[in-house]
């Protein structure tokens, strides 16, 4: 019998536990500091500095950051489910932790790439460079000559792997939603994309942007929320 495939779409509630802030809600980091700023398009071109600060310092704490019991049980899933996760965070968590099939929707920290052609033309995946958890600074350039930037997808910007996450969503037969307050488009759209029949979990301890009665709501941090997920889907 072929796998049942599940997709996992998370966000930062799925990393709170390793210690990494979420976005919303009170010690976020949208509390501390304005995304229109550090992390939109237009931010980037008007103070490029303050931009690279902001992920330089989400690489170094994540540089101190270890997967917690969520993401492993994602990863574990893979055992006996084709598992895809696609995840809002620009972490490596999910990595880290054992998932092979990773779709970042956001970017990710640890890569950056060449500022220029943002508007006239999508990047290579070859330009992409991997600084791991090293500071990028203003000044240091890609072999082209161009101020590298964070490979980071900036509000203003479109998301390219939304049409590769579509898919996989609308071939689930389980579709599970995990930390995320469900507030920015496209991701928080995904799930109806997903079948009729496919049911879709919610794990977060909080209510969240979208109320659905076709959600199932598990009210539970990731770590323990995965330990009830697991046990309904083997009922
Ligand atoms: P948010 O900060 O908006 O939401 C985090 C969610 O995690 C909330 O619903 C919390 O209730 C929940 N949460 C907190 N602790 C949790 C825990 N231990 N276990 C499970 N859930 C927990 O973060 P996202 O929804 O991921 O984009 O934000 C989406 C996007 O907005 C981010 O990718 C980022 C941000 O602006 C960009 O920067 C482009």
């Amino acid at each position: 019998m072929p796998k049942k495939k599940i997709a996992v779409l998370t966000g930062a509630g799925v990393s709170a536990e390793s210690g990494l802030a979420t976005f919303r809600g009170s010690g976020g980091l949208w509390g501390e500091y304005d995304p229109q700023e550090v992390a939109s398009i237009e931010g980037w071109y008007r103070n490029r500095e303050l931009v690279l600060g902001f992920y330089n310092q989400l690489r170094a704490q994540l540089s101190k950051s270890k997967p917690n019991a969520a993401h492993l049980a994602i990863a574990g899933l893979e055992k006996d489910y084709e598992v895809t996760v696609i995840t809002q965070n620009v972490d490596n968590l999910h990595e880290r932790a054992g998932s092979t099939r990773v779709i970042h929707l956001h970017g990710e920290a640890t890569k950056v790439r060449p500022e220029d052609g943002v508007y006239d033309r999508t990047y290579s995946e070859k330009e992409v460079i991997d600084v791991g958890y090293e500071p990028v600074c203003l000044g240091d350039l890609a072999p082209n000559g161009s101020q590298l930037r964070p490979h980071i997808v900036f509000f203003g910007e479109a998301v390219p792997n939304i049409e590769k996450a579509i898919d996989v969503v609308a071939d689930a037969d389980i579709m599970l939603i995990v930390g995320t307050s469900l507030n920015v488009y496209p991701a928080a759209g995904l799930y109806r994309y997903a079948k009729n029949n496919t049911p879709v979990y919610l794990i977060d301890p909080e209510d969240v942007a979208i109320y659905d009665p076709k959600i199932t709501h598990i009210r539970e941090v990731a770590t323990k929320g995965m330990d009830e997920f697991i046990r309904r889907i083997k009922e």
